[in-house]
């Protein structure tokens, strides 16, 4: 063991402080020098910290990053630390043509050799808007050295005419309501900016709120991080105080696979059905263990999740937003909440603080039993995600949390046949088709239909569509029939309160199930076996599979950009992570 008097190496000091190879420190010294560091500061032992920047014009979930750095970087200095911010590839969810997802793996290679090629000690990965938090994730989990997420924090609570409207579900209800004839273009435009009211990520329960909950309970940020809304007060000092443990963390020499095992994905899954997380979750997820050598798979999204009751009482599952989630005391509320209950499975797994999750949150108070729910009242029992199999897909996921009373009655309620369904496949190939063809009364959708997406997958899309939330032709809505069942290849945003299908895989675009599937065809979905299928016997389906390889595969569109064609050329499905397949093995 080192004694006292030895002072630590850090792997910054390879490039600032080698005399065993003065030119090449020269070169890597002198130019850091030349807007004001002193050669006694970079040789002088501090560890060298990264603020990794997502923030920027372009990115405005995460824009507040801008601001909160200057608190991390006065934190990293009190704590004897040298920052060193730098910027990271924008992914604005609501702003990137064709699909934000298709630069997470962009983001994440990008990160990994900034990590890996400068004289970074430990980094601050500033998070929020969905994709940034896994693209962090992963590539702090690749190249492994200490990490700290910070989130940006949720926007304030949207308001319109006394009520609560939150980010993106106010828009698949507004726009059911513009369909329906009840609003106007310029109503609908005004209800869905009241939702936006300040800095920071969606403020309902979608994926920016999930990812930044389950960073915090993968022990990936502070306690009590991950809610705070972005404009508050406490949203700086958390900065401050997370500058300050990244250099803490570094002398500990504290990294992300000694955070993440195992045990911490298997706490983040029982969180996750507690707050109503995003469906986008497993895709995430997987994907960050993938790049750890964990093994995480959809099956223990169910074996873990499913019998999780769900807590929070957060839209789209229930009706408050990001604020009251902050109030009634954010994700160690949860974690107390489940621990009280026995539920969550590893309170000893270790967190950046260096305590255990069960020691950061055992004795926190639930201020709002409104907004998050004691284990014994929960808002709905059994809430986590299923993992559907047969010849349509070997997994996609349902959300079970957001099914209504009015989907459960027409579709779950058959005193013969509970928790299944069976209807005519209407199949869509990409939104843009189903845009073409959703109201055409030629079709003649009813309610005992089946919507299908395909083409909308990690390869078809590319990057994979949020499209599978499809809404059902404007003449069944005006008759009050609000969802038909979805199921698809795509993806779906995790603020969208529809009980689809998602994220099955494989993909029609490489050959799965789904690009056997024909208009008229009958499905038959089951919750309590965990299937779906096409009802069509084994030869027909053989005789497609070969028609179909006859004609070159399903088509898709081609690429766009050279990005577009290199990912698609080794993206792996969402079930495995949607994750770049040479890359796993660099751990
Ligand atoms: Fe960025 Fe929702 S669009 S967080
Ligand atoms: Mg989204």
């Amino acid at each position: 063991m080192a004694g006292p008097t030895t002072k630590k190496k850090f792997r910054s000091q390879e490039w600032f402080d080698n005399p065993d190879n003065p030119g090449m420190t020269a070169l890597y010294l002198e130019r850091y020098l030349n807007y004001g560091l002193t050669r006694a500061e970079l040789q002088s032992g501090k560890p060298l910290i990264g603020i990794a920047q997502t923030g920027s014009d372009l990115s405005p979930c995460n824009r507040h990053h801008l601001d909160l750095a200057k608190r991390v970087r006065a934190g990293i200095e009190a704590a004897g630390g040298i920052p060193f911010e730098f910027p990271c590839h924008p992914i604005q969810e609501t702003g990137k043509r064709p699909t934000a997802s298709l630069d997470r793996n962009l983001a994440y290679l990008s990160l990994v050799e900034v990590l890996y090629g400068y004289p970074l000690d430990g980094v601050v990965l500033t998070v929020g808007c969905d994709k940034t938090t896994p693209a962090m994730l992963m590539a702090a989990a690749t190249v492994n050295i200490p990490a700290i997420a910070l989130s940006v924090g949720p926007m304030l609570n949207g308001w319109h005419k006394g009520k609560r409207t939150g980010s993106g579900t106010i828009v698949w209800e507004s726009r059911q309501r513009l369909s329906a004839g009840e609003i106007g273009y310029d109503e609908f435009m005004d209800i869905v900016a009241s939702s936006a009211p300040s800095v920071g990520y969606c403020n309902t329960m979608g994926t920016a709120t999930t990812m930044n909950s389950l960073a915090e309970a993968l022990g990936m940020q502070l306690p009590g991080s991950a809610a705070i809304p972005a404009p508050y007060r406490e949203r700086g000092q958390i900065a401050y105080e997370t500058g300050k443990r990244i250099v803490g963390m570094v002398h500990e020499d504290l990294k992300p696979s000694d955070i993440m095992t195992r045990q911490a994905f298997e706490n983040a899954i029982v969180v996750n059905s507690a707050i109503g997380g995003s469906t986008n979750a497993p895709i995430h997820l997987n994907a960050i263990a993938r790049h750890l050598g964990v093994k995480l798979d959809n099956d223990d999204w169910q074996a873990i999740g499913h019998r999780i009751p769900l807590l929070v009482n957060l839209q789209p599952a229930g009706e408050y937003l990001g604020e009251d989630y902050h109030h009634a005391g954010g994700v160690p509320a949860v974690v107390m909440e489940l621990m009280k209950a026995g539920l969550l499975p590893h309170p000893a797994a270790l967190t950046v603080n260096g305590a255990s999750i069960g020691d950061n949150c055992r004795g926190v108070e639930n201020l709002d039993h409104k907004v998050i729910r004691p284990a014994a009242d929960p808002l709905m029992r059994d809430a986590g995600f299923i993992n559907l199999k047969g010849n349509l897909f070997d997994s996609a996921i349902m959300k079970t949390s957001v099914i209504s009373k009015e989907f459960r009655d027409r579709y779950l309620s058959n005193p013969k046949d509970p928790e299944a369904f069976e209807g005519r496949a209407v199949v869509f190939d990409g939104p843009e088709d189903y845009h073409a063809r959703i109201d055409d009364p030629a079709e003649n959708i009813d309610e005992y239909c089946v919507l299908f997406m395909r083409g909308a997958g990690p390869v078809g899309y590319p990057g994979g569509a949020e499209v599978v939330n499809m809404q059902p032709p404007a003449y069944l809505i005006k008759r009050g029939i609000h969802s038909l069942p979805c199921i698809g290849d795509g993806r779906q945003s995790g603020t969208s309160g529809t009980p689809s299908i998602l994220n099955a895989s494989p993909e029609a675009a490489v050959g799965g199930g789904l690009a056997l599937l024909k208009s008229g065809d009958r499905v038959r979905i089951d919750l309590n076996k965990g299937s779906a299928d096409i009802l069509i016997d084994e030869e027909e389906l053989a005789a497609r599979r070969k028609a179909l390889a006859g004609d070159g595969g399903y088509a898709f569109p081609g690429h766009q950009t050279p990005w577009q064609e290199i990912q698609r050329s080794m993206v792996d499905q969402f079930s495995e992570g949607m994750v770049l397949k040479p890359a796993v093995k660099y751990q």
